[in-house]
């Protein structure tokens, strides 16, 4: 969503950038009739269905579904924040982001920040470089061998050694002055009170943590065999921020393809090792539970999350966690799983046992959120007695509240009655029942999806295909009268395109992305409503023609039915007599 960055400013901005020469730079684009067309650069495709259009000023792709404004590929493309896809395209302009409130809601590179990722960037250099070539690299080599890594998996993660010593960074930096003092604040050098630095690094495995767009924001430092602290982490700095770092994500990205699940394992060791034996869609999280800032990373570049811990006491625990980090990340069409091994296993070890297929094989048992969440009720509760069932509902009833209202609520309410003998509505009801406006909410929602598109849908589609169509609705305000599902969206969408007459699809997207109605105005998109393109208007004028028709209708029985009990006053009267007339 927006943060703090003014709406008004980003509608400005998306009438002003021009998404195909944006895409272009990156993906070259070809001509194809009014739109543009290349290989869609988020998955593996060899035929053409990434499209572009210039007058809708979106992109969509026929084969993965991706699509959105030009922020939205900036974000998907560039993984940069939305804040920094906005600053991107404001930049192309040579304006100034104005930021509402003051600080931005998404964290922006402190001053200098640049500076620091190119030194991060040298530091991980000389730290390979001491793995191939310093007088002492022979037992870190070893380590490394003795753990089964190949020589190819070092250099792909980046393995690199720390020499022991107190000075090697200094000496490898020529000691001056402003470089010592970025690697203080790199968190490289640790400053004694007299002033003196030394290496907070030695004698350690070092593994460089990129973030997602592949700049060295940190390492962790793994003592050779035997020692404590068995790792050690940079601490957080101006461009390290622990909490929401996975590693090995930008090496799970990298991958060509999209990436069609995510495998979260807990160790750095277990990344690197899966890599190592092929499976290479792995993340980990730094020594942190996963939290829901994690999840957020996680879903915007995958629809499957797989979660592996021990089968252990701790192990189920932390599974739980996950589960609800991720319950507010839940919608249709994201899956998450979850993944026990046996006790004393990880996934390293797992993997050097079985091999990629073998490791696979158990990855595919793995349970789904649903089925790990039902049966954790279950045994905490005896449902077959009145007692537990209360019990169980009330433990569920927290968790359940938090999933965002959609089809996935409904079928996990659906299974859970199912394995507790209830009806599926009463059970819906007992979840749901505190706020009606989220059951109304709720069944809106579900309009999306009913088998019958509703007029209403066919409007809003053709509306966000050709905003231009708002010209021809007038009295737009009489629409809020109309009792039927979506109509509130329709008739936002005419007031706000009435202001914004140049507004573009992608804009209209833009406005809305993040929200309910964002939702449902994405997937509309997907839909294919066939009406071709030289009909949209008259057809457009049809539907709204019903809708004034069916408002007619509504009002009309209102007023009759309400004279059955009372006078109507003269206004009402004069109305009466024109609606009968039409
Ligand atoms: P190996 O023992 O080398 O196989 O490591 P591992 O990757 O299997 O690590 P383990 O499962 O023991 O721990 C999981 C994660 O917790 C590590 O990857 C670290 O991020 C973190 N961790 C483990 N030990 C320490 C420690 O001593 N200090 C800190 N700060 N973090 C640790
Ligand atoms: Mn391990």
């Amino acid at each position: 969503m927006a943060g703090s960055i003014p709406r008004t400013f980003i509608d400005d901005l998306l009438t002003r950038v021009d998404i195909v020469d944006i895409i272009d730079a990156r993906v070259p684009l070809k001509k194809a009739g009014k739109d543009f067309k290349a290989c869609c650069p988020f998955h593996g495709e060899k035929t053409p269905s990434f499209t572009v259009s210039r007058q809708k000023q979106f992109y969509y792709c026929f084969g993965c579904g991706a699509g959105g404004s030009v922020i939205r590929f900036l974000m998907d493309y560039e993984r940069f924040e939305f804040v920094e896809a906005v600053q991107e395209l404001a930049k192309l302009l040579g304006l100034e982001v104005p930021f509402e409130g003051g600080r931005p809601q998404v964290r922006v590179a402190a001053p200098g920040s640049n500076d620091l990722y190119e030194l991060m960037e040298k530091v991980s250099l000389y730290y390979t470089t001491q793995l191939r070539k310093h007088s002492q690299k022979e037992h870190a080599v070893e380590y490394l061998k003795n753990r089964g890594l190949t020589g190819q998996t070092a250099k792909q993660f980046e393995l690199g050694f720390a020499p022991s010593g107190w000075n090697n960074l200094e000496q490898a930096f020529s000691n001056d002055p402003e470089i010592i003092n970025q690697l203080t604040r790199a968190g490289m050098l640790i400053k004694k009170e007299n002033g003196n630095t030394y290496d907070r690094f030695r004698d350690r495995v070092m593994f460089p943590i990129r973030d997602r767009r592949g700049r060295v924001i940190a390492f962790g430092g793994r003592v050779i065999d035997e020692g404590t602290p068995k790792y050690l982490n940079s601490p957080e700095t101006d461009i390290f921020h622990k909490g929401d770092e996975l590693y090995g994500l930008h090496h799970a990205l990298k991958q060509p393809g999209a990436v069609a699940s995510m495998l979260v394992v807990e160790g750095y060791m277990d990344v690197v090792s899966l890599s190592n034996r092929g499976v290479n869609n792995a993340v980990a999280t730094l020594g942190t539970a996963i939290s829901q800032s994690h999840v957020q990373v996680l879903v915007k570049h995958t629809s499957e999350i797989i979660y592996c811990f021990d089968g252990d006491a701790a192990g189920r625990k932390a599974a739980w966690r996950a589960l609800e980090a991720s319950l507010p990340s839940l919608k249709d069409g994201q899956q998450f799983k979850f993944m026990f091994l046996p006790e004393g296993e990880d996934p390293d070890t797992m993997v050097t046992q079985l091999g990629q297929q073998g490791f696979t094989q158990l990855q595919n048992q793995a349970k789904p959120l649903s089925d790990f969440m039902i049966d954790y009720f279950l045994e905490k509760a005896d449902h077959q007695t009145v007692d537990g069932q209360a019990r169980l509902i009330e433990l569920a009833k927290p968790l359940m509240s938090q999933l965002p209202q959609g089809a996935y609520a409904q079928l996990l309410t659906a299974r859970l009655a199912e394995r507790i003998d209830m009806p599926e509505n009463e059970l819906f009801g007992r979840f749901f029942s505190d706020s009606r406006s989220s059951g109304r909410k709720f069944r809106a929602n579900n309009v999306a999806k009913a088998e019958k598109p509703s007029v209403i849908k066919l409007a809003i589609a053709m509306l966000l295909e050709s905003p231009s169509l708002a010209q021809s609705v007038s009295s737009v305000e009489v629409l809020q009268e109309l009792h039927m599902p979506g109509v509130d969206l329709l008739e936002k969408m005419l007031v706000f395109i009435a202001s914004h007459p140049n507004i573009t699809t992608g804009a209209l997207l833009e406005h809305w992305h993040g929200t309910r109605e964002g939702d449902f105005l994405y997937e509309t998109l997907r839909w294919e409503h066939h009406v071709p393109e030289q009909g949209v208007e008259s057809e457009f004028k049809g539907v709204v023609d019903i809708l004034f028709r069916e408002l007619r209708n509504q009002r009309l029985a209102k007023l009759l039915s309400q004279s059955k009990f009372a006078p109507l006053s003269a206004d009402e009267k004069t109305e009466l007599a024109r609606l009968l007339a039409e």
